[in-house]
């Protein structure tokens, strides 16, 4: 898949077959592409929970808060929740800060996973002190983002932004919308 394509089958889902498990050597894998990506300084201060027992990620759901937009929504049903999360950590005994390094890591992640055939939506409206409780994190690591991870059950399209809104929104066939601002709108010229 060339590059363009896989930016754009990489959307945030939410929905997934929940049965359908991900391999321990598959997200190790994907934390592979983490670990190579870009870090600033190189201080290489992250670290990688990696999450794929079916009771364990009944551990992680409850800790993931879900769409914001789509109000009338509380998040994925049984059957549609993730069946895997990566949870990226920052290890304090090498950083006071990660800046934006999770959110490159969390992009590496993703990318893979879609060129797996799966999918994945970032994390970052955590429960942090429920995780940490639930999960036994030490207070060594700050929580930084959850990916969660399956394969996708959900149609998502990406629209044109118009008259200026951006929210995301789901049709009357349930197909996921994620407006986009134009390039135009974006590109500022000296
Ligand atoms: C840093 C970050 C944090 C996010 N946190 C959440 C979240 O807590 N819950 C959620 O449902 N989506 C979350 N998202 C997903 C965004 O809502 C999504 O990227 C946006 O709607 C655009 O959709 P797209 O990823 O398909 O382009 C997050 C995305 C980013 C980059």
């Amino acid at each position: 898949m060339d590059i363009e394509n896989l930016v754009l089958k990489n959307r945030s889902y939410r929905r997934f077959y929940q049965d359908e498990r991900i391999d321990r050597e598959q997200l190790v894998e994907l934390v592979n592409l983490a670990r190579l990506s870009a870090s600033g300084s190189n201080k290489q201060a992250l670290k990688f929970l990696i999450v794929n027992d079916p009771s364990d990620c009944d551990k992680v759901f409850p800790s993931t808060l879900w769409a914001g937009y789509l109000t009338n929504w509380d998040g994925p049903e049984k059957g549609e929740q993730p069946s895997a999360y990566i949870i990226i950590l920052g290890d304090k005994e090498i950083s006071k800060s990660f800046g934006v390094d999770h959110g490159i890591a969390a992009q590496s992640i993703l990318l893979g996973a879609t060129e797996k055939g799966y999918g994945g939506c970032m994390i970052g409206s955590i429960r942090r002190e429920k995780l940490r409780e639930d999960l036994n994190i030490s207070s060594r690591f700050d929580i930084l983002l959850i990916i969660a991870m399956g394969k996708p059950r959900e149609k998502v399209v990406i629209d044109e932004v118009k008259d200026g809104d951006i929210e995301y929104w789901r049709d009357d066939e349930d197909i996921h919308h994620v407006p986009k601002r134009s390039l135009d709108d974006l590109i500022i010229d000296l």
